[in-house]
Protein backbone atom coordinates (compact mmCIF):
# COMPACT_ATOMS: atom_id res chain seq x y z
CA UNK A 1 0.00 0.00 0.00
CA UNK A 2 1.61 3.53 -0.81
CA UNK A 3 2.29 5.93 2.11
CA UNK A 4 0.19 8.75 1.57
CA UNK A 5 2.22 11.04 4.14
CA UNK A 6 5.37 10.08 1.95
CA UNK A 7 7.33 12.97 0.90
CA UNK A 8 9.98 11.06 -1.62
CA UNK A 9 10.65 13.13 -4.81
CA UNK A 10 8.66 16.67 -3.20
CA UNK A 11 10.72 19.77 -2.68
CA UNK A 12 9.84 21.74 0.51
CA UNK A 13 10.08 25.92 1.31
CA UNK A 14 9.89 26.65 4.73
CA UNK A 15 10.15 29.97 6.03
CA UNK A 16 11.56 30.89 9.36
CA UNK A 17 13.91 27.88 9.37
CA UNK A 18 16.81 29.26 11.11
CA UNK A 19 14.66 28.27 14.63
CA UNK A 20 11.81 26.40 16.48
CA UNK A 21 9.10 24.98 14.76
CA UNK A 22 10.34 25.86 11.57
CA UNK A 23 13.64 24.19 11.68
CA UNK A 24 11.79 21.26 13.32
CA UNK A 25 8.96 21.13 10.76
CA UNK A 26 12.15 21.05 7.72
CA UNK A 27 13.66 18.03 9.80
CA UNK A 28 10.23 16.52 10.01
CA UNK A 29 9.80 16.84 6.20
CA UNK A 30 13.85 15.47 5.26
CA UNK A 31 12.99 12.38 7.49
CA UNK A 32 9.81 11.98 5.67
CA UNK A 33 11.98 12.08 2.51
CA UNK A 34 11.91 15.58 1.10
CA UNK A 35 14.35 17.97 -0.04
CA UNK A 36 14.40 21.52 1.43
CA UNK A 37 15.45 25.25 1.11
CA UNK A 38 15.42 26.83 4.52
CA UNK A 39 14.31 30.48 3.91
CA UNK A 40 15.06 33.06 7.15
CA UNK A 41 17.65 35.95 8.03
CA UNK A 42 20.38 34.78 9.63
CA UNK A 43 22.14 32.24 7.50
CA UNK A 44 24.36 31.33 9.86
CA UNK A 45 21.41 29.55 11.55
CA UNK A 46 20.08 28.13 8.77
CA UNK A 47 23.58 26.62 7.11
CA UNK A 48 23.62 24.68 10.56
CA UNK A 49 19.83 23.27 10.30
CA UNK A 50 20.82 22.51 6.57
CA UNK A 51 23.94 20.55 7.51
CA UNK A 52 21.91 18.33 9.90
CA UNK A 53 19.49 18.12 6.89
CA UNK A 54 21.93 17.12 4.64
CA UNK A 55 23.09 14.33 7.13
CA UNK A 56 20.09 12.46 6.93
CA UNK A 57 20.84 11.84 3.40
CA UNK A 58 18.33 14.69 1.97
CA UNK A 59 19.51 17.86 -0.09
CA UNK A 60 19.03 21.21 1.56
CA UNK A 61 19.35 24.53 0.52
CA UNK A 62 19.79 28.06 2.87
CA UNK A 63 18.67 31.03 0.92
CA UNK A 64 19.20 33.79 3.57
CA UNK A 65 15.75 35.86 2.71
CA UNK A 66 13.70 38.40 4.48
CA UNK A 67 10.21 38.05 4.02
CA UNK A 68 8.95 41.18 4.30
CA UNK A 69 11.35 42.39 0.84
CA UNK A 70 9.89 41.35 -1.94
CA UNK A 71 12.77 41.63 -3.88
CA UNK A 72 14.68 39.37 -1.36
CA UNK A 73 11.78 37.10 -2.02
CA UNK A 74 11.21 36.80 -5.61
CA UNK A 75 15.57 36.13 -6.01
CA UNK A 76 15.00 32.97 -3.19
CA UNK A 77 12.02 31.60 -4.77
CA UNK A 78 14.20 32.08 -8.28
CA UNK A 79 17.58 30.19 -6.73
CA UNK A 80 15.09 27.25 -5.03
CA UNK A 81 13.70 26.67 -9.27
CA UNK A 82 17.67 27.46 -10.47
CA UNK A 83 18.57 24.50 -7.80
CA UNK A 84 15.55 21.60 -7.30
CA UNK A 85 13.31 22.83 -10.83
CA UNK A 86 10.02 22.96 -9.01
CA UNK A 87 8.46 23.90 -5.53
CA UNK A 88 5.62 21.43 -3.92
CA UNK A 89 5.28 22.43 -0.59
CA UNK A 90 5.75 25.68 0.96
CA UNK A 91 5.37 26.04 4.63
CA UNK A 92 4.58 29.85 5.80
CA UNK A 93 5.83 29.60 9.18
CA UNK A 94 7.87 32.47 9.79
CA UNK A 95 6.23 35.33 12.02
CA UNK A 96 7.03 36.85 14.75
CA UNK A 97 4.35 38.26 18.53
CA UNK A 98 4.45 41.71 19.20
CA UNK A 99 3.45 42.59 22.59
CA UNK A 100 0.88 44.82 23.42
CA UNK A 101 -3.09 46.53 22.89
CA UNK A 102 -4.26 48.86 20.42
CA UNK A 103 -3.71 52.02 23.43
CA UNK A 104 0.46 51.07 23.66
CA UNK A 105 1.58 49.85 20.19
CA UNK A 106 3.11 52.33 18.19
CA UNK A 107 2.51 52.63 13.86
CA UNK A 108 5.60 51.09 13.51
CA UNK A 109 5.17 48.16 15.51
CA UNK A 110 2.03 47.72 13.61
CA UNK A 111 3.18 47.56 11.15
CA UNK A 112 6.06 45.17 11.90
CA UNK A 113 4.09 42.92 12.98
CA UNK A 114 1.49 42.42 9.76
CA UNK A 115 4.40 42.54 7.20
CA UNK A 116 6.09 39.81 8.94
CA UNK A 117 3.15 37.32 9.37
CA UNK A 118 0.79 38.02 6.56
CA UNK A 119 3.00 40.36 3.90
CA UNK A 120 5.54 37.75 4.23
CA UNK A 121 3.57 34.92 3.38
CA UNK A 122 2.00 37.07 0.40
CA UNK A 123 5.04 37.61 -1.31
CA UNK A 124 6.08 33.79 -0.88
CA UNK A 125 2.73 32.63 -2.32
CA UNK A 126 2.80 35.56 -4.83
CA UNK A 127 6.06 34.38 -6.50
CA UNK A 128 5.57 30.28 -5.59
CA UNK A 129 2.12 29.76 -6.94
CA UNK A 130 2.82 30.59 -10.30
CA UNK A 131 5.56 27.76 -10.70
CA UNK A 132 2.33 25.38 -8.43
CA UNK A 133 -0.43 26.19 -11.12
CA UNK A 134 2.36 25.57 -13.87
CA UNK A 135 3.26 21.77 -12.08
CA UNK A 136 -0.69 21.14 -11.22
CA UNK A 137 0.20 20.55 -7.79
CA UNK A 138 1.19 22.45 -4.60
CA UNK A 139 0.51 22.34 -0.78
CA UNK A 140 0.61 25.34 0.89
CA UNK A 141 0.78 25.14 4.70
CA UNK A 142 0.63 28.66 6.83
CA UNK A 143 1.50 28.77 10.36
CA UNK A 144 -1.44 31.31 11.75
CA UNK A 145 -2.08 30.90 15.56
CA UNK A 146 -4.59 29.43 18.09
CA UNK A 147 -4.22 33.49 18.75
CA UNK A 148 -6.86 33.91 15.40
CA UNK A 149 -9.32 32.16 17.30
CA UNK A 150 -8.60 32.65 20.98
CA UNK A 151 -7.60 35.91 22.89
CA UNK A 152 -5.67 36.47 26.67
CA UNK A 153 -8.05 38.24 28.74
CA UNK A 154 -4.80 39.54 31.40
CA UNK A 155 -3.25 43.52 30.33
CA UNK A 156 0.35 41.36 30.66
CA UNK A 157 -0.77 39.40 28.08
CA UNK A 158 -2.25 41.75 25.59
CA UNK A 159 -1.13 40.75 21.71
CA UNK A 160 -3.61 42.66 19.13
CA UNK A 161 -1.76 42.88 16.45
CA UNK A 162 -1.02 39.13 16.77
CA UNK A 163 -4.28 38.39 17.16
CA UNK A 164 -4.91 40.31 14.10
CA UNK A 165 -2.04 39.54 11.67
CA UNK A 166 -3.10 35.14 12.66
CA UNK A 167 -6.71 36.03 11.77
CA UNK A 168 -5.54 37.76 8.82
CA UNK A 169 -3.28 34.61 7.48
CA UNK A 170 -6.78 32.46 8.36
CA UNK A 171 -8.38 34.74 5.69
CA UNK A 172 -5.51 34.81 3.35
CA UNK A 173 -5.53 30.75 3.62
CA UNK A 174 -9.19 30.63 2.86
CA UNK A 175 -9.18 32.70 0.10
CA UNK A 176 -6.45 31.00 -1.67
CA UNK A 177 -8.02 27.97 -1.00
CA UNK A 178 -11.00 28.35 -3.01
CA UNK A 179 -8.94 29.79 -5.53
CA UNK A 180 -6.49 27.19 -6.17
CA UNK A 181 -8.13 23.85 -5.45
CA UNK A 182 -9.05 23.46 -9.30
CA UNK A 183 -4.88 23.59 -9.83
CA UNK A 184 -4.27 20.82 -7.90
CA UNK A 185 -3.19 23.14 -4.72
CA UNK A 186 -4.63 22.93 -1.35
CA UNK A 187 -4.25 25.80 0.99
CA UNK A 188 -4.53 25.15 4.65
CA UNK A 189 -3.36 26.78 8.48
CA UNK A 190 -2.46 25.42 11.83
CA UNK A 191 -3.12 26.85 14.84
CA UNK A 192 -0.03 25.95 17.30
CA UNK A 193 -1.02 26.66 20.87
CA UNK A 194 1.83 27.38 23.32
CA UNK A 195 5.25 25.43 22.46
CA UNK A 196 8.54 26.72 23.86
CA UNK A 197 10.99 27.91 20.93
CA UNK A 198 13.33 31.50 20.69
CA UNK A 199 9.58 33.72 20.57
CA UNK A 200 7.92 32.20 24.23
CA UNK A 201 10.85 30.39 25.78
CA UNK A 202 11.95 34.15 27.09
CA UNK A 203 8.76 35.78 27.56
CA UNK A 204 5.42 33.26 28.22
CA UNK A 205 7.59 30.70 29.46
CA UNK A 206 8.88 32.69 31.93
CA UNK A 207 5.38 33.71 33.04
CA UNK A 208 4.04 31.65 36.15
CA UNK A 209 0.86 33.22 35.62
CA UNK A 210 0.44 32.73 32.63
CA UNK A 211 1.96 28.97 32.71
CA UNK A 212 -0.07 28.28 35.64
CA UNK A 213 -3.24 29.88 33.62
CA UNK A 214 -2.34 27.56 30.64
CA UNK A 215 -1.83 24.58 32.34
CA UNK A 216 -5.02 24.83 34.95
CA UNK A 217 -7.66 25.45 31.46
CA UNK A 218 -5.89 23.30 28.77
CA UNK A 219 -7.39 19.94 28.71
CA UNK A 220 -3.57 18.71 28.67
CA UNK A 221 -2.27 20.42 31.74
CA UNK A 222 0.43 21.26 29.33
CA UNK A 223 2.02 22.85 26.56
CA UNK A 224 2.77 21.51 23.37
CA UNK A 225 6.57 19.07 23.15
CA UNK A 226 8.87 19.36 20.43
CA UNK A 227 7.47 17.82 17.04
CA UNK A 228 3.86 17.22 18.26
CA UNK A 229 2.97 20.15 16.17
CA UNK A 230 4.91 17.54 12.63
CA UNK A 231 1.60 15.31 12.65
CA UNK A 232 -0.61 17.93 11.52
CA UNK A 233 2.12 19.55 9.19
CA UNK A 234 2.55 16.11 7.52
CA UNK A 235 -0.76 15.75 6.36
CA UNK A 236 -1.64 18.98 5.46
CA UNK A 237 1.84 19.05 3.08
CA UNK A 238 1.11 15.44 1.80
CA UNK A 239 -0.97 13.41 -0.47
CA UNK A 240 -3.06 12.52 2.56
CA UNK A 241 -4.65 15.83 2.58
CA UNK A 242 -5.29 15.77 -1.71
CA UNK A 243 -9.09 16.78 -0.40
CA UNK A 244 -8.59 19.10 2.19
CA UNK A 245 -7.86 23.06 1.70
CA UNK A 246 -9.07 26.12 3.58
CA UNK A 247 -8.78 24.42 6.65
CA UNK A 248 -7.48 25.67 10.79
CA UNK A 249 -6.73 22.96 12.53
CA UNK A 250 -5.97 23.93 16.12
CA UNK A 251 -2.28 21.94 18.22
CA UNK A 252 -2.96 23.05 21.28
CA UNK A 253 -4.26 20.22 23.29
CA UNK A 254 -7.64 21.29 23.54
CA UNK A 255 -6.72 24.49 24.82
CA UNK A 256 -9.32 26.79 22.37
CA UNK A 257 -12.18 24.28 22.79
CA UNK A 258 -12.91 24.64 26.56
N1 LIG B 1 5.89 28.74 19.78
C1 LIG B 1 4.58 28.88 19.97
O1 LIG B 1 4.04 28.63 21.06
C2 LIG B 1 3.71 29.36 18.82
C3 LIG B 1 2.33 29.38 19.02
C4 LIG B 1 1.51 29.79 17.99
C5 LIG B 1 2.06 30.17 16.77
N2 LIG B 1 3.41 30.14 16.61
C6 LIG B 1 3.93 30.55 15.30
O2 LIG B 1 4.89 29.64 14.86
C7 LIG B 1 5.82 30.30 13.99
C8 LIG B 1 7.25 29.94 14.40
O3 LIG B 1 7.50 30.49 15.67
P1 LIG B 1 8.48 29.83 16.75
O4 LIG B 1 7.69 29.63 17.98
O5 LIG B 1 9.21 28.67 16.15
O6 LIG B 1 9.44 31.06 17.04
P2 LIG B 1 10.94 31.38 16.62
O7 LIG B 1 11.85 30.31 17.09
O8 LIG B 1 11.16 32.77 17.11
O9 LIG B 1 10.91 31.34 15.05
C9 LIG B 1 10.54 32.44 14.23
C10 LIG B 1 11.24 32.25 12.91
O10 LIG B 1 10.80 33.29 12.01
C11 LIG B 1 11.95 33.82 11.37
N3 LIG B 1 11.70 35.20 10.97
C12 LIG B 1 11.29 36.23 11.77
N4 LIG B 1 11.21 37.35 11.06
C13 LIG B 1 11.56 37.03 9.79
C14 LIG B 1 11.68 37.78 8.57
N5 LIG B 1 11.41 39.09 8.52
N6 LIG B 1 12.07 37.13 7.44
C15 LIG B 1 12.35 35.81 7.48
N7 LIG B 1 12.26 35.05 8.59
C16 LIG B 1 11.86 35.67 9.72
C17 LIG B 1 13.06 33.70 12.40
O11 LIG B 1 14.33 33.61 11.77
P3 LIG B 1 15.39 34.82 11.60
O12 LIG B 1 15.38 35.59 12.88
O13 LIG B 1 16.67 34.08 11.34
O14 LIG B 1 14.93 35.60 10.42
C18 LIG B 1 12.75 32.34 13.01
O15 LIG B 1 13.31 31.30 12.24
C19 LIG B 1 5.46 31.79 14.06
O16 LIG B 1 4.69 32.14 12.95
C20 LIG B 1 4.65 31.88 15.33
O17 LIG B 1 3.75 32.97 15.31
C21 LIG B 1 4.24 29.75 17.61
Amino acid sequence: MNNIFNLEGKVAVITGASSGLGADAARAYAANGADVALFARRADRLEAVAKEIEKMGRKALAVPCDVMDEKAVAAGVQKVIDTYGKIDILLNNAGIAIPGGVEDLTEEAWDKGMNINVKGPFFMSKYIVPHMRKAKYGKIVNIASVNAIVADKFPDLWRHNYNASKAAVRGLTMGMAASYMQDNITVNSVGPGLFESEMTGGTLFKNENFMKMYNTSNPASRPGKRGELNGVLLFFSSDASSYVTGQFIAVDGGGSIV
